[in-house]
């Protein structure tokens, strides 16, 4: 478990699957994350539980309150332990609970366990172009704009960038 002030994050366990069950069906938070906007059945959300605990270059993991409330989620992706280097996204599924520090406070813990537990050198986000409120939460803890795929997603009948951004651990040892 990853403990941060206010937060307690747990490896993702089938009880908490019901609160991505209604994730996965709110169509705002989708379009934020780029996932499909399509109605997705229990089945569904399952299946990709299955899929990524069993996956070992993925952590997938539950942002909880520390009276146990589950409000989001975040996940370690393609993990590469040779370059030391993966991919994190992050969601505060629970649109109330948006706005209030929770996500970059998930997002300092989650960096620090890849950093320091799993000896990573690099972290890696992709950020929508319409998706600003991201954008400025990675900013504020400590990621870089390292380039950007242009028009590479297509979203509301047209094409948007994707932005990358990176912090290594040295830059999250400073902060
Ligand atoms: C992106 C997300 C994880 C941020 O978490 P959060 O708890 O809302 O963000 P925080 O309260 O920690 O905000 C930290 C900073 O992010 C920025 N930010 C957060 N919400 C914002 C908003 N609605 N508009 C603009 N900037 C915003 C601000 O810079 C803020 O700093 P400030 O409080 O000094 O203004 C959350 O909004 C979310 O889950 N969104 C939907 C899913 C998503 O977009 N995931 C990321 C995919 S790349």
């Amino acid at each position: 478990m990853i403990s941060t002030e206010r937060l307690n994050i747990w490896p993702l366990e089938p009880q908490d699957l019901a609160k991505n069950y209604s994730w996965a069906n709110d169509g705002g938070l989708c379009r934020l994350i780029g996932a499909l906007p399509m109605p997705k059945p229990f089945r569904e959300i399952e299946g990709w539980f299955s899929n990524v605990t069993a996956d070992p270059e993925t952590h997938v993991f539950s942002i909880k309150l520390k009276d146990g409330c589950h409000i989001g989620n975040a996940e370690l992706r393609d993990l590469d332990l040779r370059c030391g280097a993966c991919e994190l996204g992050i969601m505060i599924g629970e649109s109330r609970y948006r706005g209030q520090g929770y996500g970059s406070e998930a997002v300092k813990g989650v960096c620090g366990f890849a950093f320091r537990q799993l000896r990573l050198h690099r972290i890696k986000v992709r950020v929508l172009q319409y998706n600003e409120p991201a954008f400025a939460m990675f900013k504020r803890c400590g990621f870089t704009l390292e380039g950007t795929e242009r028009e590479a997603f297509w979203q509301d009948g047209r094409h948007w960038d994707i932005r990358i951004m990176s912090l290594l651990c040295s830059e999250f040892e400073r902060k």
